[in-house]
């Protein structure tokens, strides 16, 4: 199983971040986990480019979603919605969109960290709902973490590896 792991923020002290190498901490035997490390590297969504050949950072990102079984997005909230670059990846994975596109049918996670009291809450919602529209079979565990900055390893490591049992469990069932 190979579950390929995207931080919405790109900042080095991410919580977002953070949270996902606590999961990766935590992954199982038999689960190769990644975490990506180029979404600053995706190009800037145009529609006249689509026909272009892929830049490197667009091709990278498309490569790292279609080899994977499983992609968990960990997704900050910027004013109550998603981080632009990130939305922004997801724009370019959804095209062209279809059976094509690299999201089409592939599971995909979402969970969020905050400062704030509520978890990213509503940037998560906003992600599912863009990642349903693109095609991806997206799953229903949640997971928010609010107040990230007082969050101790320990229990971000307890509360990632919970999410991600949870969500491997998930994807073995066949999609209904
Ligand atoms: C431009 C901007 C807008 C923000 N808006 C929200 C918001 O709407 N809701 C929220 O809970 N936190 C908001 N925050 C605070 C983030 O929760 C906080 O910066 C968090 O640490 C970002 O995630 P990261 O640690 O993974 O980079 C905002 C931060 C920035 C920089």
């Amino acid at each position: 199983m190979r579950v390929l792991a995207v931080s919405g923020s790109l900042r080095k002290a991410s919580h977002n971040t953070a949270l996902l190498r606590a999961m990766a901490e935590e992954a199982p035997e038999g689960v190769t986990f990644t975490l990506f490390d180029g979404l600053e590297a995706v190009p800037p969504f145009n529609e006249d480019r689509e026909d272009h050949p892929q830049p490197p950072g667009l091709a990278r990102w498309r490569n790292a979603l279609r080899t994977a079984d499983l992609v968990v997005f960990a997704t900050p909230e910027y004013n109550t919605t998603i981080p632009g670059q990130l939305k922004n990846a997801v724009d370019w994975a959804s095209r062209p969109f279809g059976e094509e596109s690299v999201l089409w049918g592939r599971p995909v996670a979402v969970l969020g960290a905050s400062k704030t009291g509520y978890g990213a809450m509503w940037s998560q919602a906003d992600l599912r709902k863009a990642l349903a529209k693109a095609g991806a079979r997206v799953l229903d565990a949640e997971l928010a973490i609010p107040y990230a900055h007082r969050v101790t390893g320990d229990v971000l490591r307890r509360r990632a590896g919970g999410y991600l049992a949870d969500v491997l469990d998930a994807v073995k069932v066949p999609a209904r």
